[in-house]
């Protein structure tokens, strides 16, 4: 790492960003900022999970079926107080709440961005120490600014995502974000509240020996992604180490994990969930953007993720995104099913 005069804070990269891209407007670079604010509340509570009676079930069932964990609606409630409060955001999907929220208050009629988000994902693992972490994904309203948006403006196309981003409350505390022009990654230095550019223009590589996929439901998965799995398999018994199989189950964290290194993340249809267990909104469209900006691929095994047409802000896709070449191969095996 260079020393830290020449590690642009936040801050700092949002002011060089607004200054190289003259497109790039304050509005967005505003939006990102106040992400950021709400990272940090969060990330606080997080790591006071294990000590505080914070966390555990609050005993009610969120829009998904899912138990919803106390930190869950913490982390919707600070993410939608940040963005009401801002300049920036004119209303919010949440995965929390089963309708989308408009924001009425004077300034933020007049803001043109909605924001998709999953405020806490993986949260069934925060009393294991797991890493957890928030997802978002925003995107132009289409109606005229200066009044409260309205019901279309929050049927969400992936293909018209203008920036989209995720925290991973993990051994670090790392916030990513993706534009149009290039991904980047903050690092939380704890004590002074500050993040840092520590992973500058993040690219996804084209290969990768990672798969990570829930096994445990070979026996749910197409023949296609059954014969792709078994690929692995007979790969490594032909030469051992060539791939290896890394789960944990907390979304962020596997696809962190795999944009770094290089690898495939699958979360297919199973006979419980033909749609897979994820959601296109805020979980499936923001990391399709981050990865395909990235240089990988998400598709949902017929088309890409980003094509994929909106049809409820809670509706679910199955998910197959990483390295390019593995999301090559994986058609393949896809296609054959299909003949
Ligand atoms: O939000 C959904 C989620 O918790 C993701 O973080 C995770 O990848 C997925 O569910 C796990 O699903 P499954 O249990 O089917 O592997
Ligand atoms: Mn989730």
């Amino acid at each position: 790492m260079d020393t830290i005069e020449n590690v642009l804070t936040l801050d700092e990269f949002r002011v060089s960003e607004v200054r190289n891209f003259p497109a790039a407007t304050t509005e967005l670079s505003n939006l990102f900022r106040d992400i950021a604010f709400a990272a940090k509340l969060i990330n606080v509570e997080v790591n006071k999970a294990g000590l505080v009676d914070i966390h555990g079930e609050t005993g009610t069932v969120n829009v998904q079926g899912e138990k919803v964990k106390k930190l869950d609606l913490y982390a919707h409630q600070q993410l939608t107080g940040v963005l009401k409060r801002g300049i920036s955001c004119a209303g919010v999907v949440s995965e929390e709440m089963e309708d989308v929220i408009v924001f009425d208050d004077k300034m933020s009629i007049h803001s043109k961005y909605i924001v998709a988000f999953d405020p806490l994902d993986g949260s069934s693992n925060i009393d294991n120490c797991i890493s957890i972490g928030t997802i978002f994904g925003i995107y132009l309203r289409s109606s005229p600014t200066g009044q409260p948006c309205n019901k279309e403006d929050f049927m969400l196309q992936g293909r018209s995502t203008v920036a989209a981003g995720y925290v991973i409350y993990g051994s670090s505390t790392m916030l990513v974000f993706a534009t149009s022009r290039s991904v980047n990654g903050f690092t939380l230095d704890p004590p002074i509240g500050e993040f840092y550019l520590s992973h500058p223009n993040i690219k996804c590589p084209e290969n990768g020996n990672i798969y990570s996929i829930n096994h445990s439901n070979y026996l749910n998965y197409s023949p296609g992604v059954q014969k792709y799995l078994d690929y692995f398999l007979i790969k490594n018994k032909e030469e051992e180490g060539s791939y290896t199989m890394r789960h944990v189950g907390s979304m962020v964290a596997d696809l962190h994990r795999n944009l770094i290194k290089g690898g495939i993340f699958l979360n297919a249809a199973t006979n419980a969930f033909p749609d897979g267990r994820l959601r296109l909104l805020y979980e499936c469209n923001p990391w399709a953007f981050i990865y395909e900006t990235a240089g990988g691929r998400a598709i949902n095994g017929k088309q890409r993720i980003l094509d994929v047409e909106f049809k409820d802000i809670h509706q679910r896709t199955p998910l197959f995104i990483g390295s390019t070449l593995m999301i090559q191969q994986l058609e393949m095996y896809l296609a054959e099913e299909n003949l």
